[in-house]
């Protein structure tokens, strides 16, 4: 038994932490992290497959909840927000009732985009630049201009915009595409959401967020927040010293992974740990919700990541640097605008983003058949397994391009 670990967390029941911490800490505390029977391997074509990446759209990002903004940034009634990332025109408003709708933002008269202002606006109705059909902020249809004599058989009462499924959790707006489906977000998180309410999420502020555009497939870059085999090398003039080099623990929960690697911190602490500040100044926990958005918990803030595929080999992706709570004092303020530069500019978009980018560049020229994922980068086999499951599930068979181990006869 590897006894560093053993003083991390209070005796079980005592300490308020969720059971499943504890017990990545005890798999952990075995000195043995676990390693998959062989190496995993990652067709290159699906990295670029255009049925793939459909399928992927439909399938996985149309049929699941994803996090769009933060609710604080639309917190006043009235508040709307154009956001276009996803695929579908979508205009976040919150209604005079305080409640947060997701409309399409599509005019019910001829199709025209109805709120075009950038960033977040303040509306008490929503006119149509168009020919001025007026909506209310619950997306009923309330006036027509010149209704009388151009539409006499239209019922002013049966229009209204059209309104996708929505939901408010752990400080975020989280939407699903699909018009027809229920969004129960709790169903979705399962067990994970006791963990973002333990570290707080939802009291958690928005301090900075920046948008990075991608030349990689979504999974590319998935694919090096599931692995802790780069964290020495790739980032060894960044963060390398603050984490140790093979302490990485995987829990698959339901669709979504959480992962947890040990810092540095972790070595010399001899106390009992019941905090989550305690526990996140010695690991640092990265959760996968299902497909595209990520959680990375770091000592001092939570950096929230949404992908959105813009293409196979295009991923939009947008970086919402959280932390406890508005920032106090100027030094406060500059000590995590400094972090926010480290860690968002140098390390996920320079290092991270940047590899994935540089490897995506690779995949065409036919040196690879298929990315090998080695016995401890088992994050991979999870995540693309997980990935196949959910597509042919859905009806999409990935075929030829389906991850593989190798023992299966390559
Ligand atoms: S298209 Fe919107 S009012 Fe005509
Ligand atoms: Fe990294």
């Amino acid at each position: 038994m590897n006894t560093r670990f053993q003083p991390l967390f209070a005796p079980e029941g005592t300490g308020g932490q969720p059971d499943q911490l504890r017990r990545m800490v005890e798999q952990m505390a075995t000195g043995q992290p676990a390693v998959d029977e062989s190496e995993y391997l990652l067709p290159v074509g699906r990295y670029w497959d255009v049925d793939m990446h459909r399928a992927e759209m439909d399938i996985l990002y149309r049929r699941h909840p994803q996090a769009l903004c933060r609710t604080s940034i639309l917190a006043q009634s009235g508040s709307c927000l154009v956001h276009d990332l996803t695929g579908m025109p979508i205009l976040l408003v919150r209604d005079k009732a305080g409640d947060i709708r997701a409309f399409l933002n599509v005019c019910r008269h001829r199709g025209m985009r109805l709120v075009e202002e950038e960033g977040v606006c303040r509306k008490s109705t929503l006119v149509c630049p168009y020919h001025n059909w007026m909506y209310g902020l619950d997306g009923k249809l309330v006036d027509v201009p010149k209704r009388e004599l151009g539409f006499p058989n239209i019922r002013i009462d049966d229009i209204e915009l059209a309104e996708l499924p929505c939901q408010e959790a752990h400080g975020f707006i989280w939407v699903l595409l699909d018009r027809e489906a229920k969004l129960d977000l709790s169903a979705n998180l399962g067990e994970i959401g006791a963990d973002l309410d333990w570290f707080d999420l939802k009291g958690h502020v928005q301090f900075a967020q920046a948008t990075s555009e991608v030349p990689a497939n979504w999974k590319m870059i998935l694919d090096g927040f599931f692995e802790g085999y780069h964290v020495q090398r790739l980032h060894k003039a960044t963060l390398a010293p603050f984490f140790t080099d093979d302490d990485v623990v995987f829990d698959q929960l339901g669709l979504n992974v959480r992962t947890a690697i040990a810092r540095q911190r972790l070595a010399d602490s001899g106390d009992v740990v019941d905090s989550p500040e305690g526990v996140r100044e010695r690991l640092t926990f990265t959760y996968w919700l299902f497909p595209g958005t990520l959680l990375v918990v770091s000592p001092d803030y939570i950096n929230a990541f949404t992908f959105h595929p813009q293409g196979p080999d295009h991923t939009t992706v947008i970086d919402t640097m959280l932390v406890a709570h508005a920032p106090q004092n100027d030094e406060e303020a500059g000590r995590w605008q400094r972090s926010f530069d480290l860690i968002h500019y140098n390390v996920f978009e320079k290092e991270d983003f940047g590899t994935a980018a540089k490897e995506q560049m690779g995949l065409r020229s036919g040196a690879n058949e298929h990315l090998i994922a080695g016995r401890f980068e088992r994050g991979l086999r999870i995540t693309h397994s997980q990935i196949d499951d959910v597509l042919r599930a859905g009806g999409f068979d990935p075929g030829d391009l389906a991850g593989r181990q190798l023992a299966e006869g390559g």
